[in-house]
């Protein structure tokens, strides 16, 4: 699986080709596969507001394409003081394409801030055995 260096540096990278004029807030994600590769994602606003998509949805979207679907690890990099942890939509996205222990960390600029587990981000969640398991 790639470091967590070069994950960290990926989301950093993509980050900064974030497409966002009207929140000025960009973010960037980047998803570690055990097979080894990564893909990254950067939120892409719209001037009609709800359109706009967030990093973590742009890297799932990379993933999915590029024919994986299970996330080993993510980081998530945003701006500002606060801890940028995934918005409640995408802490659905990621629950999708991986396991309750699947860490999620959050950066900054200078480096991981926090890790979490998607479990603790997104607990007694609904997911694709609701629907198998009937
Ligand atoms: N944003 C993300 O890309 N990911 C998150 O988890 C939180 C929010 C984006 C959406 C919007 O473009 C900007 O950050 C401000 O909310």
């Amino acid at each position: 699986m790639a470091s967590l260096d070069t994950l960290f540096e990926a989301a950093r990278a993509i980050q900064a080709k974030a497409y966002a004029p009207y929140s000025r807030f960009k973010v960037g994600a980047a998803i570690a596969t055990a097979d080894g590769r990564i893909f990254a994602g950067c939120n892409v606003e719209n001037a009609a507001y709800p359109v706009g998509s967030c990093a973590e949805a742009g890297a799932i979207a990379a993933m999915v394409a590029g024919g994986a679907s299970r996330i080993a690890e993510i980081v998530v990099m945003g701006e500002g003081e606060h801890l940028v942890t995934p918005c409640g939509g995408c802490r659905q996205r990621i629950r999708e394409f991986a396991a309750p222990e699947t860490p999620i960390h959050v950066a900054g600029p200078e480096g991981i801030r926090k890790s979490f587990t998607l479990d603790e981000l997104l607990p007694f969640s609904f997911g694709p055995d609701n629907l198998s398991d009937r």
